[in-house]
Parts: structure tokens; C-alpha cells; sequence
């Protein structure tokens, strides 16, 4: 008879728990521009740690630099996949490496900025799941200022990014990835109750305004880089410096010393979808013993956020 209740019991307890788990706020992580191999190694090294220790549900991190400073490629994209990032968003530097673009066209573990062109390779928006299966809906938009590659206009790509996502998605992330601080934080506030977290990327300095919008949205204006920060945007600072006092060109390789992860953690309510709470990410790593290797593939030595 005790046999018999415990067996009927079972799955209430269990559906009790999935309801626990699916009402459980959602940390979320996101990671601003990967810079070169100094990037990959802090990554490597940090983030698994910092997952396990903040109880990290999703991880994204913008890629675009991740390859030689500019760019990306399949294989870089497996390998961070495999240090625990989820989703991965670029920027202005998508297609400087082709060999990405089949793996662009093909996961779901990527988006390309939703307001390129019709017809650019990748997907405008992608929705994963949470180990407690909570949808999350992820994408990236550019930016129109100061920017070298041209796009459309990124608010209403963001409304039409919203109007697309399945109605059952109520946690959504945007990756801003633009120059102007302006346009990210008017960003920020078009979104502000629409989308969960709106983070800016790009500038590769991280920015102390990481806040709670009025209607609810996590905001930062920029993340910051994975990458090395003595240095200036993550390129040796000897270089920019030659290249800025004689307006000689010289080549901006990518540096090594004082290489830091930063990005933003937010708890979001999965029910409304509404942040909790946003606060800065910054772990600090060692210097990089070499600026690059073979997964670099041809390296990038011209300045390029
Ligand atoms: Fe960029
Ligand atoms: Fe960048």
C-alpha cells in the first residue's frame, strides 16, 4: 500500500520541482568582445569557474575579434562552445574569416546582427533552451554610428525581432554591438520592458552603468573585452601610439599583458521575463604567454574593434 502512494506521488513531486526550477530566477552572463588568443585563453581558464560559482544558466559572448583580432571561425566557434559559452552574437567583423558563414547559415548557436541585409548569411534571432528548459531568445543588432559596415535601422529590426519570436519566449537578450554610447543607451530604453537585457559591445571598455531600466530591463552601455587591457582596444599599445604621433601606418598586432574577462550577470524573473538584478562582471587573469597560434589562421594586424 506505501509502495503503491509512493509511485502516485512520484510525478507530483516531480512536476512540484520542474514548477520550482521553471519559476527559479535565470542568471544570465554576457561576455563583450573576445579579443584574439588572450581572449580564448581567459575564457578558457575563468569561465567555467565563474558558471559553476554564480550558478550561470546562459552564457553569451560576442566572438567577432576572436580570430587573429577580426573575425571568426568554425573551429574557434566549437572551441568556445566547448568552454561553456551558449550562444555566441558578432558584429562589424562577421564575415572577415568566409569559413564561418556554413556554420552561420547552420546553428543555432549563433546570430549574425539582425539588421544586416536580407540576404546576409546567419539568422537574425535564435531561441535555446535552459538546462530547466526555459526558453531564452537571443540577437544582435549594429549599429548606424561611426560604424564602417552599413545596416539598416537597428529599432526596427529590434521590433521586428520581437514581433517573431515565439510567443512562449519571454526572456530575451540584445547584444548592441555599436560605437556611439548614445545609440546604445536609446537602445536600452526602446527596449526597456520589451527585452530582458540589452548589453553594448564594441568599444571594448567596459562602462559603470550597468542598471535596472524603468520598465525592468538589465542594461550596460558596453561590457568591456575578453582580452588583454594593457594595451590600447586590446592591440599593442607601442603600435597604436607609433601610428597616432606620425600618422606612419605600422601593424596593430594583438597584445599580451594584464588580460581580463568582463561582461554583466543578470537574474531575470522567467515568468515576466523582467530583470532582478544586473551587475558588472570583471575577473582578472594572467598575461597571455604568446599573442597567437595556430587557430588564428591569418591574423588581423590592422585596428578593428
Ligand atoms: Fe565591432
Ligand atoms: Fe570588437
Amino acid at each position: 500500500m506505501q509502495a503503491d502512494s509512493g509511485l502516485l506521488a512520484a510525478p507530483f513531486a516531480f512536476a512540484r520541482l520542474a514548477a520550482i526550477l521553471l519559476s527559479m530566477p535565470l542568471r544570465i552572463l554576457c561576455l563583450g568582445d573576445i579579443v584574439g588568443r588572450p581572449g580564448r585563453q581567459i575564457l578558457h581558464q575563468k569561465l567555467a569557474g565563474l558558471v559553476r560559482e554564480r550558478a550561470v544558466d546562459l552564457v553569451i559572448a560576442n566572438a567577432e575579434n576572436i580570430a587573429g583580432g577580426s573575425g571568426i571561425t568554425a573551429n574557434l566557434f566549437h572551441k568556445i562552445r566547448s568552454y561553456g559559452v551558449d550562444v555566441i552574437t558578432l558584429g562589424d567583423h562577421i564575415y572577415r574569416k568566409a569559413d564561418i558563414i556554413p556554420t552561420l547559415q547552420s546553428s543555432e548557436r549563433v546570430v549574425r546582427p539582425a539588421n544586416l541585409a536580407a540576404t546576409a548569411a546567419g539568422r537574425r534571432f535564435t531561441v535555446v533552451s535552459t538546462a530547466a528548459g526555459i526558453p531564452v531568445g537571443v540577437f544582435s543588432l549594429l549599429g548606424r554610428i561611426y560604424m564602417n559596415l552599413p545596416a539598416d535601422d537597428p529599432f526596427a529590426a529590434a521590433n521586428w525581432v520581437l514581433a517573431n519570436l515565439p510567443e512562449n519566449v519571454r526572456v530575451c537578450v540584445c547584444d548592441m554591438h555599436a560605437e556611439a554610447t548614445s545609440e546604445k543607451v536609446a537602445m536600452g530604453h526602446w527596449l526597456d520592458g520589451r527585452c530582458s537585457m540589452i548589453v553594448g559591445t564594441h568599444t571594448h571598455i567596459p562602462t559603470a552603468d550597468a542598471r535596472i531600466l524603468p520598465g525592468g530591463s538589465a542594461a550596460i552601455s558596453d561590457l568591456g573585452m575578453c582580452g588583454p587591457y594593457d594595451s590600447v582596444l586590446g592591440r599593442r599599445k607601442d603600435r597604436v601610439l607609433k601610428h597616432m604621433t606620425t600618422n606612419m601606418p605600422h601593424s596593430f598586432e594583438i597584445a599580451t599583458g594584464d588580460v581580463r574577462l568582463c561582461g554583466a550577470l543578470a537574474e531575470i524573473d522567467p515568468e515576466t521575463g523582467r530583470a532582478l538584478s544586473m551587475e558588472r562582471v570583471e575577473i582578472k587573469g594572467e598575461n597571455a604567454d604568446q599573442a597567437y597560434d595556430s587557430d588564428d589562421k591569418t591574423p588581423d594586424r590592422e585596428k578593428s574593434e
